[in-house]
């Protein structure tokens, strides 16, 4: 989720750049860097740590810069290399620049086929085989058009690219795959930017590049090499809306952009015969029996979701436990045990105390993490970031879905080294991970149906959010999502358990939020519905399958796989809880008592 601008034109570029990757620096902050294309040649800046670090180094070494008609700028969110100056875009050929934001999945061959050839590389990244294949076709063509088009179709991957070069330097290369890229144009000036936001008060009118699209752009205009399907819109005129991409809230926007962040969150990670973690070596498992995973809130309940798939499919034993009461009860820990942390902010007061007393306890640590260079990446020993970019809304939404699918991504990983998952089983779950991107995908009648659906479930004594396996972890996050948004009584449940107690309360003022799934023990939580319903409580429920004691019903597409199915019931929940915190008049994304990082006990 890196953030990418680029400017051609004769006002000032570097204001632009800068004020650019300002409005970006939530897609990333852990690097930055400009490079300045002019007469005089290329200058270039870059900075570890959040943006008022390159800004103080422009400052400070740029007092003579050339006056620069062409520019590109990027905010970076590390995925290959570590957060170092060496790793921040632009990077740089012999005479050209770069900036990118995806991942090139099939990078490493391509980098050794170029160091074969005498290429030398200086950073970590992905990126940078880009400028050096581009410079590679340049050499043998002497064409910049042939040898950008040559480069891209090299490149596998998701993509947004900027180059610029000194054998071509008034231009600008572009393409776009899978990561958002928009062009805007004013009188004598082409701006780029991979949102809205940066174009605002600069651009009158934009088009939003289409996967596959790129071409080249100079004073003129834009050319594109492919087919395309250009549309200039008007720019809308509101920062505020922009940085919410027209999305009413941030919740809601982060609820849409879960299918981006999932692509994101696989990206270089599932091959063709398993799931591969460049952050992992080889014999990390080796030693390893059982693992126990702590971690608060939504994080818990990513961590309950994974505990059910590392031990089907990972065949290891895994336990789960709050963090907060996982230090004070004494835990014996065992050294054969990986201890898993999991958090979106990795300033969690009480996963990192956990996560430190494992440490200290001499125990492997692996953290699950969202946030490069946060507190807790910094203790562990090995981190796997989800990639799901910068989550604004109090209530976490994309988080959970890519902490989930680390975890699910994890328990292949481990079943294949400790070769106790087959082939098929195997090859079938990848099949599946790789469907989730579409699955997040947000039919809009879905919406629709929970804005219906969230006039009827405004009054009475509470909530049950019910369901097995799985689907338990995810009623316990459908409940949390309702009442921290919505400050309605709910609670998670697992479905069979109602029995035992609860269905007390049964009655036409409980409402029963059942999770149905077609391909994970249908028959037991139907009849588990079916004991709330002869008691009175009403139903509604998020199946594919239909229901026909239901009250209400979601109803979810038919699929073979149950992962697909939750991912599906997640967005229904999310946007349900929204739904009825817009209709109470809450604040959505800041709602009262809360904060999104919670750095104390
Ligand atoms: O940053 P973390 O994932 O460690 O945060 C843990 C919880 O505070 C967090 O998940 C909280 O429960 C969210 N507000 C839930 O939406």
């Amino acid at each position: 989720m890196c953030g990418i601008v680029g400017y051609i034109g004769k006002n000032d570029t570097k204001k632009f750049l800068i004020d650019g990757l300002k409005e970006l620096e939530y897609r990333g902050y852990d690097s930055a860097g400009i490079a300045l294309l002019g007469d005089d040649g290329i200058e270039t800046y870059k900075a570890v740590g959040k943006l008022i670090n390159l800004e103080e180094k422009i400052t400070q070494n740029c007092t003579n810069c050339f006056e620069t008609p062409v520019g590109i700028g990027h905010t970076r969110w590390a995925t290959h290399g570590k957060p170092t100056e060496i790793n921040a875009h632009p990077h740089l050929g012999a005479y050209s620049f770069v900036v990118h934001n995806g991942i090139i999945e099939n990078y490493k061959e391509l980098k050794d086929e170029l160091i074969s050839q005498g290429i030398e590389f200086l950073s970590q990244t992905d990126t940078e085989v880009i400028v050096h294949l581009f410079e590679k076709f340049h050499k043998i063509t002497n064409n910049t058009k042939e040898a950008f088009c040559k480069t891209i179709e090299a490149l596998h991957g998701a993509y947004a690219i900027l180059l610029i070069t000194k054998a071509d330097k008034d231009k600008i290369f572009f393409a776009k795959s899978g990561s958002p890229m928009i062009i805007g144009k004013s009188q004598n000036e082409i701006f780029f930017a991979s949102s809205d936001a940066p174009l605002i008060g600069y651009a009158s009118e934009v088009i939003y590049l289409e996967d596959g699209e790129f071409g080249e752009a100079d004073q003129n205009g834009i050319s594109f090499y492919s087919n395309n399907t250009t549309k200039w819109n008007k720019l809308q005129t509101s920062k505020q809306l922009a940085q919410k991409n027209g999305f009413r809230f941030f919740m809601e926007k982060e609820i849409y952009e879960q299918s981006e962040v999932a692509s994101d969150c696989m990206l270089g990670r599932i091959k063709d015969n398993g799931i591969s973690f460049d952050e992992i070596s080889l014999d990390f498992f080796d030693d390893i029996r059982d693992i126990k995973i702590c971690a608060c809130g939504t994080s818990y309940h990513a961590g309950l979701t994974g505990s059910y798939l590392l031990q089907r499919l990972g065949n290891i034993r895994c336990e789960v436990e709050i963090a907060s009461e996982f230090r004070y009860k004494e835990p014996i820990l065992d050294k054969n045990t990986l201890f898993v942390v999991i958090s979106q902010s990795g300033e969690t007061a009480d996963t990192l105390e956990a996560l430190k007393m494992a440490k200290n306890s001499g125990l492997k640590t692996l953290a699950i993490c969202n946030v490069d260079n946060s507190s807790i990446t910094r203790v562990a020993d090995v981190t796997l970031l989800t990639r799901a970019g910068i989550e604004k809304g109090v209530a976490s939404t994309k988080a959970f879905t890519t902490q989930t699918l680390v975890l699910w991504m994890l328990s292949l990983y481990i079943g294949k080294i400790k070769n106790s998952i087959n082939n098929n089983l195997l090859q079938n779950e990848l099949r599946t991970l790789r469907e989730v991107p579409r699955v997040l995908k947000i039919d809009s009648s879905i919406h629709e149906k929970c804005k219906r659906l969230s006039k009827r479930y405004l009054h009475g004594h509470g909530f049950f959010f019910i369901g097995r396996d799985v689907f338990y972890p995810l009623a316990l996050e459908g409940a949390l999502k309702l009442k921290e948004i919505s400050y309605l009584h709910a609670e998670g449940y697992p479905a069979g358990e109602m029995k035992h107690g609860p269905i007390a309360l049964a009655d036409p003022e409980l409402f029963t939020i059942a999770l149905m799934p077609q391909n994970l023990l249908y028959d037991k939580i139907k009849s588990n519905v079916e004991e709330l319903s002869a008691r009175d409580s009403t139903i509604c429920a998020i199946s594919p399958l239909n229901f026909e004691l239901a009250d209400d019903f979601i109803k979810t597409n038919l699929c073979d796989h149950y992962m697909l199915e939750f991912f599906e019931m997640l967005v229904a929940l999310q946007l349900l809880s929204q739904e009825i915190s817009i209709r109470l008049g809450n604040d959505v994304d800041m709602p009262r008592n809360l904060a999104k990082s919670v750095t104390v006990e």
